[in-house]
């Protein structure tokens, strides 16, 4: 069995369960005032996540995006630490626990798990969800604030997703800087926006200075070589339209591509890929166009023609984001 698919396809049913119960104009009201707060200043005093119609529109209109974007980041860094599988998982500014069920996807099995978040509606909404989950049966869910006065305990694997965005620059260090104490394996993912790959980079920066080797995207720990300003390093995670989707967006596609920024880190050797698809690949007649981020810490564009073959033939099967060339 395909786990990703199922537990993907349990979290569809247990977010379609919820929703049951709150008629369809209040969800749809519930999620255009968290928009209309999420455009608003962030970081903020207090939880954004109030009470449980807030919450319950986040989890039904973001979790399937926020799952999506951490469960394929997590996939490209499973594939640089091939023998490497958490024994344990901390979910910081877990919320509802999109990264608990994306790392339940990646690796198989259950392993202590820890979702920490100061918006307790989220945390107790997050519990209830992940009664459909058996690997997280017995996850904690615990009230924590971000600041100078967290403390991690030790564990495998740190997560931190969508949740920089929300901090201000002095508690985006103290955050990144107690993962790095913590854990073994730091994942950190963003919104595929100019700012939130800023803030990835500066997450980088601070994982590599505290001796961290990064294991993707990128093909090494030096530095990335976008000038900044001129570009942003980001990938795409596609994510099938719920029926409130469609109410509150309109429109009748059945899926909308989910944009993220990420970097996955480990204290212990990684294999990272030679290279990576940076852009969608352009397809043209007989050639296909690759953007690729390479180990010489330099972007390169590749044309790959009918000439070449079995690469050609891989590189049309080549997706943003991909390992290239692919494993053999
Ligand atoms: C956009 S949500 C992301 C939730 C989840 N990680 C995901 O990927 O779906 C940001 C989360 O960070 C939490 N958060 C923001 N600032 C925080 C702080 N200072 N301390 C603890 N949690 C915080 C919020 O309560 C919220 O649950």
């Amino acid at each position: 069995m395909n786990v990703s698919v199922s537990v993907s396809e349990t979290l569809r049913g247990a977010l379609t369960d919820l929703l049951d119960g709150l008629p369809p104009k209040q969800a749809g009201q519930a999620v255009e005032r968290l928009i209309a707060n999420y455009r608003g200043a962030t970081p903020t005093d207090a939880p954004i996540l109030r009470d449980r119609a807030d919450v319950a529109a986040y989890a039904a209109y973001r979790m399937p995006a926020t799952f999506e974007a951490v469960r394929s980041a997590l996939e490209a860094f499973a594939d640089a630490v091939p023998q490497w599988s958490p024994a344990g998982h901390v979910d910081v500014g877990g919320g509802t626990g999109a990264a608990t069920w994306a790392v339940s996807s990646t690796w198989d099995g259950t392993r202590p798990v820890t979702v920490l978040d100061w918006a307790e509606p989220a945390l107790a909404l997050g519990r209830e969800i992940a009664a459909a989950n058996p690997a997280l049966r017995d996850a904690r869910w615990q009230r924590a604030r971000i600041g100078t006065a967290l403390a991690l305990d030790p564990t495998d694997l740190v997560t931190v997703s969508y949740v920089l965005n929300e901090l201000a620059a002095p508690d985006r260090a103290v955050l990144v800087d107690a993962a790095a104490s913590a854990a073994q394996a730091v994942v950190i993912v963003e919104p595929g926006t100019p700012d939130g790959y800023a803030r990835v980079i500066e997450a980088r920066d601070r994982l590599i200075a505290a001796g961290f080797r990064v294991a993707a995207p990128c093909p090494h720990s030096a530095a990335c070589p976008i000038v900044p300003g001129t570009d942003w390093c980001h990938f795409s995670a596609r994510v099938s339209r719920s029926s409130l989707h469609r109410q509150v967006k309109g429109g009748s596609l059945p899926y909308e591509d989910e944009k993220f920024s990420y970097v996955a880190a480990a204290r212990f050797p990684v294999s990272p890929v030679s290279a990576r698809v940076v852009r969608r690949p352009q397809i043209r007649k007989g050639q296909v166009l690759l953007d690729l981020c390479e180990t010489e810490e330099r972007l390169s564009r590749t044309t790959v023609t009918k000439k070449h073959g079995d690469l050609y033939r891989a590189a049309r099967d080549a997706d943003w984001g991909d390992a290239w060339p692919p494993a053999p």
